[in-house]
């Protein structure tokens, strides 16, 4: 039965990772995957999530299922955190959200829902993107069209290319568009861009698709939801989801959410009548752990402080790392300025290495990296920094 089934290509990011776990070389730095690493190289159960773990061990009496969509409680805290508390979205009402496995995981209910509702016409991605986008929404059913985004001249946004491709974009096409920290580049849209793609894409009557996987890696919680924020005040309809692993460290948990906003209650109930047919068919309801934790967190004031605290230190790090990624850059005598990387956001850095570049990292000195040439910066430490440079040094 399977002897025409071909081999399959290992996943561009997790790939590396199952490449990079079975390299013998002692001194392998892994920068492919999005993971968080901290001084010592670690990726730490963060404090807040030890704390709610605690006390959900200690007072859970039940393992039976979760509703379909998850826990009401759960929903509630997701809309307070994308729209701020005191919003009118954060209400059950417009706004409706289902409990995920994973961002992956909203993607992808949401990727079935826009197929099986005959909802959207084509899906835009930027050029580049995170290397599963495409596959998910294919895997659905549904088309994939690309717009331009990053600029390699300049390592900055090619907005008026950008700005130009979204004024074409025909009614009831869906857009996807990164809240914040942009996978793979690190460039963002400044305020001013954010109010000018929200207008188009207005205009345009597309569905906005935010996927916002890094709240609080940017410039802060807060902050980092500027573009959704302005986004809403152009759009009744849009969909958001949601990623808990990086900023609550939750990556194995597979915590994230799906929420849509509809034009008003009725549309919203129908819409979640859908997602939940969606989510039945796919894995029946969501495991239960992560969000949970998360839920135990955002509803506790001072535990919600203290992950705020730990999300500041993450991201304060990961900036810290940048720079010295820069000044090592130029240490170690790498040919050209590199200081773009330190006003990138998020974990990512695109580097400008070529695919030849990456490879001769890897097989000369156990460096991964993405073959975009997409490095996790938040993969970097002190003590690998000089070797890491000098390799770069070598290969460049
Ligand atoms: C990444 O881009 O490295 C992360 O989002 C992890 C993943 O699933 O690819």
């Amino acid at each position: 039965m399977f002897e025409n089934v071909a081999t399959a290509p290992p996943d561009p990011i997790l790939g590396l990772t199952d490449a990079f776990n079975k390299d013998p070389r002692t001194d392998k730095i892994n920068l492919s995957v999005g993971v968080f690493q901290d001084a010592a190289g670690t990726t730490p159960v963060l404090p807040s999530v030890k704390e709610a773990e605690r006390r959900l061990l200690e007072g859970e009496r039940s393992k039976s299922y979760k509703p379909i969509d998850g826990d009401p409680a759960y929903g509630l805290r997701v809309r307070e955190l994308l729209f701020g508390r005191g919003h009118a979205l954060v209400g059950a009402g417009r706004a409706a959200t289902a409990h995920t496995p994973g961002g992956t995981g909203g993607l992808r209910v949401l990727a079935d829902f826009l197929a099986r509702s005959k909802v959207s016409g084509r899906v835009w991605l930027s050029n580049p993107t995170w290397a599963n986008h495409a596959q998910i929404f294919e895997s659905a059913g549904l088309t994939t069209a690309i717009y331009p985004y990053f600029d390699p001249a300049t390592n900055d946004l090619d907005f008026s290319a950008m700005r130009a491709a979204l004024a074409q974009v025909p009614a009831g096409d869906a857009v996807l568009l990164h809240a914040c920290c942009h996978n793979p580049t690190g460039v963002d849209p400044t305020v001013e861009q954010w109010r000018e793609i929200a207008a188009l894409v207005a205009q345009r009557r597309a569905l906005p698709v935010v996927d916002f996987a890094y709240q609080g890696f940017g410039e802060g919680i807060e902050a980092d939801a500027v573009g959704l924020r302005i986004l809403l005040e152009h759009v009744d309809e849009l969909a958001i989801c949601s990623s808990f692993s990086k900023n609550f460290g939750l990556y194995n948990e597979r915590t994230g959410a799906l929420t849509l906003v509809a034009k008003d209650v009725a549309q919203a109930t129908s819409v979640q009548s859908q997602v939940k047919v969606c989510v039945r068919a796919n894995y029946s309801n969501p495991p239960a752990h992560g969000a949970a934790i998360v839920t135990a967190i955002l509803g506790d004031p001072a535990l919600r402080a203290q992950w705020e605290q730990e999300v500041a230190g993450m991201r304060e790090r990961i900036a810290s790392m940048r720079q010295l990624f820069v000044d090592g850059l130029k240490r170690a005598g790498v040919p050209g300025d590199f200081s773009f990387i330190a006003r990138q956001k998020g974990m990512f850095s695109f580097s400008g290495l070529t695919a030849a570049q990456v490879q001769r990292l890897r097989d000369e000195f156990a460096i991964y990296a993405v073959g975009s040439g997409r490095i996790n910066v938040a993969g970097m430490n002190e003590g690998t920094m000089p070797a890491l440079c000098a390799a770069i040094a070598k290969v460049v």
